[in-house]
């Protein structure tokens, strides 16, 4: 995507369509206000006879506006005067690219960057409006044989701002929107592939060409029996009724001399059918999601390696499949992890945290600054949560108000969650250090201490994302989500963000 900044009247820009907006009760946004006077009380008129509303949702696509240059005009409600958040925003944006998205338009001009927004400056409107412009433009149909969605032919970006000073800080946004859109773009498509399609064999070579021909970027993988030497008992005890092999992706991306990286850990569970503890058949296809945490670390990889970062990443991926078989792990076997510590396997589908702990053991070598592990973990986080915000946890009060605070920022919202004693009394075991669920109650809680007991001396946080990783319904899909939040992160720690 390419985009532009512009200080001049969006009455008076050549535009395939300009964006502007009005409020309830019939105020118009500054651009619909300059729309207004050049057209001599068109949208006005509209409001008059109801075509325009300033009701969040709502839309109209003008043609042919007398006194303004750009072809088509789309106005969107945005809800109450001077209330409008970032939610909001993107809220607009997106209702305004959905409603031109079967049209010829190749360039768009947003003037909705030209309204107060709480807590946003001109970086976030830009970074918010090619993010939202991206995303709502993304189809998924490579695995349909027949007519495809036709792709929009849209390819520039305009900004509005108020003043030349702005133009930098909305440039700068816009660039690292456009970098995020590309993470949370390759997040999608991964998450949306079939298992029989994406395996960790599928995983492990998109790492590898993500990193070929980009000089600050390797990835390596290692296989079933590499991490056999490593003592990996417990992540291979997820694979062991797999025909599909496991692998561990590692990738690093150095962006800044020696400095300790920031490690990302993300659960790649190709397909999750519980193993021998069988999930129910209802909706067990959406288990091709549960490799969305390895999705949007590999994401992140991408948006940071796109925009060059000052900053170290180690992005770290156990792919494997949870599958029933008759070699398959059996509820109640006892497994060694990497760390020494032995589990007793109450439930063959609480796999996440078994190859998690073996991953978050393995990275320690690389002496992470700080370690942030992603997954899908537990539908006890879908009960707690709903699929608004992410589960954050942390060892550490001031990284766990740093995920928070990205969340916030990127609007890809996180909730601080409670761990310790007594939650992590109740993975208790009789036969062995401890078993891999916690019983009764506070699952998403349980299965984060689970994984503390292997985090020791790391600055760690763990991302619970069962909720926001995917849409189910009519709208079924990847998000693409944490990978705005992990980049925010990032950008923050690189000293990016203006
Ligand atoms: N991948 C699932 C978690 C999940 C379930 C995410 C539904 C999103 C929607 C995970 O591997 C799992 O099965 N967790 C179990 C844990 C339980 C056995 C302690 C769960 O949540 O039921
Ligand atoms: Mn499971
Ligand atoms: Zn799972």
């Amino acid at each position: 995507m390419k985009y532009f900044t512009t200080t001049s009247n969006v009455s008076r820009r050549a535009a395939d369509c300009v964006i502007v907006g009005v409020y309830k009760r019939g105020k118009l946004g500054t651009g619909a206000a300059d729309i207004d006077a050049a057209s001599k009380g068109f949208l006005r008129g509209l409001i008059k006879s109801g075509d325009i509303s300033g009701e969040p949702g709502r839309v109209a696509v003008l043609t042919a506006v007398p006194g303004v240059k750009a072809t088509r005009v789309a106005v969107v409600g945005l809800g109450k005067t001077g209330e409008m958040n970032a939610a909001g925003f993107r809220k607009a944006v997106a209702t305004a690219t959905r409603a031109i998205a079967h049209t010829k338009a190749k360039q768009v001009l947003n003037a909705l960057t030209l309204e107060p927004v709480a807590n946003c400056d001109a970086y976030y409107l830009a970074r918010h409006t090619v993010e939202t412009i991206s995303e709502s433009l993304y189809r998924f149909d490579q695995m349909k044989s027949g007519r495809k969605s036709p792709a929009m032919p849209l390819h520039t970006i305009g900004l509005a701002v108020l003043k030349s000073g702005d133009a930098k800080k909305a440039a700068r946004g816009a660039a690292h929107g456009d970098g995020i859109a590309a993470g949370v773009s390759l997040a999608k498509d991964l998450g949306n592939l079939p298992a029989n399609v994406c395996t960790p064999t599928y995983l492990a070579r998109v790492a590898k060409n993500l990193a070929s021909g980009n000089g600050k970027l390797t990835t390596r993988v290692l296989s079933e029996a590499e991490m056999k030497k490593l003592g990996m008992g417990s992540l291979l005890s997820v694979t062991a009724g797999a025909v599909e092999p496991a692998k561990l992706i590692v990738m690093h991306y150095k962006g800044a001399g020696s400095e300790q990286p920031v490690v990302l850990v993300g659960k790649g569970v190709t397909f999750d059918t519980g193993g021998i503890s069988l999930k129910p058949g209802v909706g067990m296809d959406e288990m091709k999601f549960d490799m969305c945490g390895a999705a949007s670390v590999i994401g992140a990889m991408a948006t940071i390696s796109k925009l060059k970062l000052p900053i170290n990443v180690t992005v770290v991926v156990p792919a494997v499949e949870n599958m029933p078989s008759g070699t398959a792990t059996r509820p109640g076997d006892i497994v060694k992890s990497m760390s020494g510590q032995t589990i007793e396997v109450l439930n063959t589908d609480a796999e996440g945290r078994l190859i998690l702990c073996d991953a978050l053991t393995y990275s320690r070598r690389f002496k992470p600054a700080a370690i942030i592990d992603v997954a899908t973990l537990t539908g006890a986080c879908v009960v707690a949560l709903g699929n608004h915000r992410c589960a954050i946890y942390s060892n550490n009060d001031s990284l766990r108000e740093e995920l928070f605070g990205a969340g916030n920022a990127a609007e890809d919202l996180g909730w601080p969650m409670p761990m310790g004693e007594p939650y992590a009394a109740q993975l208790k075991s009789n036969f062995a250090d401890m078993a891999n669920i916690g019983g009764s109650g506070g699952g998403s809680v349980t299965a984060a201490c689970f994984l503390g007991k292997f985090t020791d001396g790391m600055v760690w946080g763990h991302l619970d994302i069962a909720g926001v990783a995917w849409k189910s319904g009519v709208e079924k899909g990847a998000s693409g989500r944490p990978v705005s939040l992990l980049t925010e992160f990032l950008l923050a720690r690189a000293g990016a963000l203006p």
